[in-house]
């Protein structure tokens, strides 16, 4: 089971440096590992810091207006590295910049960014490097759908978990969301070719790898003959790869031959990020989610059934147009009926171009705000209670990496995703180790390694 950690760094000493930022989901991140690619194609090497750059990217995104503030303030800030070192090349891509107007305003406001494009045109980076370098600024979006190609350079980040595309955009236009927008039509990638991908990440040293998508399980509906069970129980046959996960799911596409692949599936991991976004039919009717509170809680009690060790993590919106305190309390009451393990919780943020930012009866920040504050407080207490069900199981930890600040502190995640902490050394980094728990706090479970092989989990 002993699995070696593939990350390493490269030679720093000579060449030109470059360093990204990367900002919002785990698209980006992958996306961000392909810029990485084609910069090292170019003979960049990656660096630490933004101070030592030769080359700065900015991956960006829109998915609410905090996002959105944060890329701009960050961006302001780089001037006075560029005011010290001419030569250094600033370019800013990703979601946000895929909005014509945004990405106009932000080439105009920042005359020092040299490269402005959007997520379609990732696989033109180099043309654009090439540019700044011979003193050309570019601003390029493009708005049409276009296929992203699969096989780009990439350098991978994660240190134990490889992401793998499987679908990219998205056809749901839950009327708050910008990501149709801006990631364009849902495309699923060949089944054959995601297999490939996660043989060859096995044999680069991977064993665990995530499988991405805004709506994983609606995957291969635009293929002949595939689903995302098809898929699963696909790629559950590559040698040596040890944990599959996959994220986002969406409850109107959730299927029993999903469950079933999951429950029959040995390295399938029992953990569904399922974002439920609100507990009231009238406000998930509005949201256009096309799921009821009831369809949730029957999904929920499937897998339960299917997977006693099953976990679930959440998205939740609160204060969207037209939310009253009644629908408020039905989303606190899913909140206790589920038992989630963990939720990302957001204030509804008005997004330019979808339809909920028109509705009538937006809820006042004040509002929004303390709605936020009581659902942060009963997760916080279910978290809790959830966690206190470990206490004494013992369960196999994947080792993400090891603080070594104080005493050796090794952490990672049992199958279902629940992270677990617990006294280890550096060398175990990359392993597979059985860890019983001992004691819980609101977020983490905490344990030591255990004698036995013999799990309960
Ligand atoms: N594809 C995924 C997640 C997309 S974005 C899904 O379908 O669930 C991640 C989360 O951001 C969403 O689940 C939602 O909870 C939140 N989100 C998206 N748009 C938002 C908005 N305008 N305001 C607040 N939260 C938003
Ligand atoms: Fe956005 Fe809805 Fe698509 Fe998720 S499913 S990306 S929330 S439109
Ligand atoms: Fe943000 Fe784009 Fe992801 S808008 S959440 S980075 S798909």
């Amino acid at each position: 089971m002993e699995q070696k950690s593939p990350f390493y760094s490269r030679p720093q000493s000579e060449g030109r440096i470059y360093f990204i930022e990367t900002f919002g989901c785990q698209m980006n991140v992958r996306d961000s590992e392909t810029a990485a690619g084609l910069l090292e194609t170019l003979g960049f090497y990656r660096g630490t810091d933004k101070e030592n750059a030769d080359l700065i990217l900015f991956n960006t995104c829109c998915v609410r207006d905090h996002a959105e503030k944060r890329v701009f303030g960050n961006i302001g800030a780089l001037k006075e590295l560029k005011d010290e070192n001419p030569n250094l090349i600033i370019g800013v891509f990703g979601c946000m910049m895929q909005q014509q107007e945004v990405a106009e305003k932000l080439y105009k406001r920042f005359p020092f960014v040299d490269i402005v494009f959007g997520t379609n045109l990732l696989s033109r980076l180099p043309a654009f490097v090439e540019s700044a370098e011979s003193g050309s600024r570019t601003l390029a979006v493009d708005e049409q759908n276009i296929q992203i190609e699969d096989d780009l350079p990439s350098i991978r980040t994660g240190k134990i978990n490889a992401f793998v595309n499987i679908n990219y955009g998205c056809d749901n236009f839950c009327t708050y969301c910008i990501v149709p927008y801006v990631r364009g039509r849902e495309r699923s990638r060949e089944m054959a070719a995601i297999a490939e991908e996660a043989k060859t990440l096995v044999d680069e040293g991977y064993s665990e790898i995530t499988l991405l998508g805004q709506n994983v399980n609606s995957y291969g509906k635009d293929l002949k003959d595939a689903s995302f069970a098809k898929l699963l129980a696909l790629i559950s046959k590559v040698e040596g790869l040890e944990r599959i996960r996959f994220m986002t799911s969406h409850p109107k596409d959730l299927t029993d031959e999903m469950i079933d692949a999951m429950a029959s599936l040995s390295n399938v991991c029992h953990h569904v990020h399922l974002p439920m976004q609100s507990g009231s039919n009238e406000i998930l009717k509005q949201m256009n989610r096309k799921y009821t509170r009831e369809l949730y809680l029957k999904i929920v009690e499937k897998l339960h059934a299917a997977m006693p060790d099953v976990e679930l993590t959440t998205d939740i919106i609160v204060g969207f147009p037209g939310e009253t305190e009644e629908d408020f309390l039905q989303t606190l009451d899913l909140v206790e009926r589920v038992g989630f393990a963990s939720a990302f919780t957001f204030k509804y943020s008005p997004r330019k171009g979808t339809r909920a930012a028109t509705m009538e009866e937006q809820v006042p920040d004040i509002v929004k705000r303390e709605r936020l504050h009581r659902l942060n407080e009963l997760q916080e207490q279910k978290s809790r209670e959830n966690n206190e069900k470990y206490i004494g199981v013992t369960g196999i930890v994947h080792i993400e990496d090891c603080d070594t600040r104080h005493d050796p502190v090794c952490y990672g995640k049992f199958p279902n995703f629940k992270m677990v902490y617990f006294a280890g050394t550096p060398d175990l980094v990359g392993s597979y180790v059985p860890v019983q728990i001992t004691n819980v706090r609101k977020n983490s479970l905490f344990g030591r390694i255990a004698e036995t092989e013999e799990t309960s989990i």
